[in-house]
C-alpha cells in the first residue's frame, strides 16, 4: 500500500550541474520500496504547482528509514524543489508502480542506463549485489562532470561499471548504445535492466534481442494521480497495440517483450 508521508529533508545537495541528490528520512515508504518503484513528490508546500512530480527511487537505507532521490532541474517543479533546505519537510507519495524483477538463485545482470535514467539502477544495483547476483553497468552521461555521481555510486557498490560520455572526456566516446556495441561481451548476461531516453531503450531492447537476452525498460510519462486514476499516463505499448497501458500503475518496467 503507497503511504503518504511529510519526510523529513536530511539532505538536498547539487552533485553534477543540474543535478540534485535529496536525502529523505520517509520510514513508511522506504520499509516497501522496491528497485524501478517511484514517489509522487509535491514541490512545493503550497499547492502550486498542483501536480506532483514522480521521480523514481535512487538509493534506499532500511536502517535510516530514508529514501534518496537524484534530479535534474528541467522545470518549475524540480527548480523549487532543489530549494528545499534540509531539516524542512517534503509532502511524498509512494512507493508507486511496478518495479524491476528481481532474479532468482544468482545470475548475470547487466544495467544499462542514460543520463539522470541511471538513477533507478543505483537503488537496483544495491538490491541485486545484496542478493549475490553478478552486476555490470553500462550508463551514458553528455561528460564526466554529469557522469560523476553514477561513477561515484558504483564504485561504492563495487560494480563493474563502464561509462560513455558524448565529449569522450570519460570512458566510451559517444552514447552507451555505441558503447555496447563496442563491448560485446556485455551482452553475456541473464537479464538486461535498462532506463534513460526512449529511443536509447528501444536501441537497448534490439541489442537484447540480437543476443536472446530477456530485458526490461523503465519508461517515463508525464503524470498527474500517479495511481491509476486519471489516465494521464495512457499510452500503447507499441503504435500497432489497441490497447493502452497506464504507465504509473502498469509500470513504470516493462518486460523488453512487450515493446
Ligand atoms: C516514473 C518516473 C520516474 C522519474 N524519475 C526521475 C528521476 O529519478 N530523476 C529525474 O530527474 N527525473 C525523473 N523523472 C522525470 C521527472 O518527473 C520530470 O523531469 C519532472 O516531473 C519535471 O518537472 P518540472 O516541473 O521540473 O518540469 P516541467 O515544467 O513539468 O517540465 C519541464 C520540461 O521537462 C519535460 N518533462 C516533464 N516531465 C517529464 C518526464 N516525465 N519525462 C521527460 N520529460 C519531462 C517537459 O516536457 C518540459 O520540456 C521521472 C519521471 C517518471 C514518469
Ligand atoms: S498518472 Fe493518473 S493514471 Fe497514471
Amino acid at each position: 500500500m503507497p503511504a503518504l508521508e511529510k519526510g523529513l529533508v536530511t539532505t538536498n545537495q547539487p552533485v553534477g550541474e543540474l543535478l540534485y541528490e535529496m536525502e529523505i528520512i520517509a520510514p513508511k515508504i522506504a520499509r516497501q520500496a522496491q528497485p524501478g518503484q517511484f514517489v509522487h513528490v509535491r514541490p512545493a508546500s503550497t499547492y502550486d504547482p498542483l501536480l506532483r512530480r514522480p521521480l523514481s527511487l535512487y538509493d534506499v537505507n532500511h536502517q535510516l528509514g530514508s529514501i534518496t532521490l537524484l534530479y535534474k532541474v528541467v522545470g518549475r517543479g524540480t527548480a523549487l524543489l532543489s530549494q528545499v533546505k534540509s531539516r524542512e519537510q517534503v509532502d511524498i507519495m509512494g512507493p508507486l508502480g511496478r518495479g524491476f524483477t528481481l532474479l532468482a538463485g544468482r545470475q548475470k545482470a547487466l544495467l544499462v542506463g542514460g543520463g539522470v535514467g541511471t538513477a533507478p539502477l543505483i537503488y537496483l544495483a544495491r538490491v541485486l549485489q545484496e542478493q549475490g547476483h553478478y552486476i555490470k553497468a553500462a550508463y551514458g552521461a553528455a561528460s564526466a562532470q554529469e557522469a560523476a555521481v553514477f561513477a561515484r555510486k558504483f564504485n561504492e557498490l563495487g560494480v563493474e561499471a563502464w561509462p560513455a560520455t558524448m565529449d569522450g572526456s570519460l570512458g566510451y566516446k559517444g552514447t552507451v548504445v555505441g558503447l555496447l556495441q563496442n563491448e560485446p561481451h556485455l551482452a553475456k548476461a541473464d537479464r538486461i535492466y535498462c532506463c534513460g531516453p526512449e529511443k536509447m531503450m528501444e536501441a537497448v531492447t534490439a541489442f537484447a534481442r540480437r543476443n536472446h537476452v530477456k530485458g526490461e525498460v523503465s519508461l517515463e510519462e508525464a503524470m498527474a494521480c500517479g495511481v491509476g486514476a486519471c489516465l494521464g499516463c495512457a499510452r500503447k505499448l507499441n503504435p500497432q497495440d489497441n490497447e493502452y497501458v497506464k504507465v504509473c500503475k502498469d509500470g513504470p518496467v516493462f518486460d523488453m517483450d512487450l515493446l
